[in-house]
């Protein structure tokens, strides 16, 4: 495995990764790596010839008043696993090498951006648009691997990558969970063992909304409101939205209908925690 920090390294590697017919797989990461992040490497090991992966704590998907300062950073750590499961090239720029001075130039997918997350913190996903794009021009992989968890961005790179044209397929695998059902998240490391039992209500709460989904319930705002009756159960946690969308567009859709996303931001203590279930 080679850890490269420049862009003219990781692009002159991941050309020889790509090889002549080579597929090449990027699994694009922030570092503080779990097992979500793994089955991603995981799946593009399984469906790709070689595996890049990135490691970026980007800067401009983080607000003035968000975690980025205080993100975990473990990176010998994150290097050693993804050594263990078979990436051939980590990609690690500094900030520097990804923004140099008076870059001023960003992707925006207008409309879907300001849903969901981008409403909750604006100019997030101009971050995370930006900076995958420019993933995908330095390392030109055939597949990029993204998790279900993160719902929202999933639905905006799909339209980046459509309306773009970025010549490869976008591939998205489940959310990985403890045995008791919370979701993985590299945010998990932030919560006290109080607040990490308080946290298993956001997967109660869409186990709720599924639950009466199944009974025959089409009206969103029952779910809804099921979903919240639960989460108010947990003083601990104050709750960011909860939706029934389009998963596509991430407009609310009033009818659940069969593929509707249910999700759910809340906040335990003060980490900001996303869990989604798709109808
Ligand atoms: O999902 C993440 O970890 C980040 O948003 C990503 C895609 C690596 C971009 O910084």
């Amino acid at each position: 495995m080679v850890i490269v920090k420049t862009i003219a390294e990781a692009q002159s590697a991941c050309a020889q990764l790509r090889g002549e017919d080579r597929v090449l797989g990027l699994v694009p990461t922030m570092g503080a790596l779990h097992e979500g992040h793994l089955s991603l490497v995981r799946a593009a090991r399984a469906a790709c010839d070689t595996v890049a992966a990135s490691i970026f704590v980007n800067p401009t998907q983080f607000g003035p008043n968000e975690d980025f300062s205080k993100y975990p950073r473990t990176f010998d750590d994150d290097c050693a696993l993804l050594e263990r499961d078979g990436v051939d090239l980590i990609f690690a720029p500094t900030v520097e090498q990804m923004y140099p001075a008076g870059a001023s130039t960003f992707v925006v997918v207008e409309g879907v951006s300001d849903r969901l997350d981008g409403a909750s913190r604006p100019g997030h996903f101009r971050g995370v648009t930006t900076v995958v794009s420019k993933l995908f021009h330095i390392t030109g992989p055939h597949k990029a691997f993204f998790g279900q968890k993160d719902a929202a961005q999933v639905a905006i790179l799909r339209k980046m990558v459509r309306d773009l044209n970025f010549p490869l397929q976008l591939v998205v695998c489940p959310i990985v969970r403890e045995a008791d059902g919370l979701a993985l998240s590299s945010r998990n490391r932030y919560l006290s063992a109080k607040e990490r039992e308080h946290a298993l209500v956001l997967h109660r709460a869409l186990g709720k909304m599924e639950e009466v989904a199944a009974s025959g319930e089409r009206s969103s705002a029952r779910l809804i409101e099921a979903a919240r009756e639960i989460l108010a159960q947990e003083p601990g946690v104050r709750v960011d939205y909860v939706a029934v969308v389009d998963p596509e567009t991430l407009k609310d859709v009033f009818e659940v209908t069969d593929g509707a996303l249910a999700a759910v931001a809340a906040f335990v203590g003060a980490t900001r925690l996303i869990d989604n279930v798709l109808l």
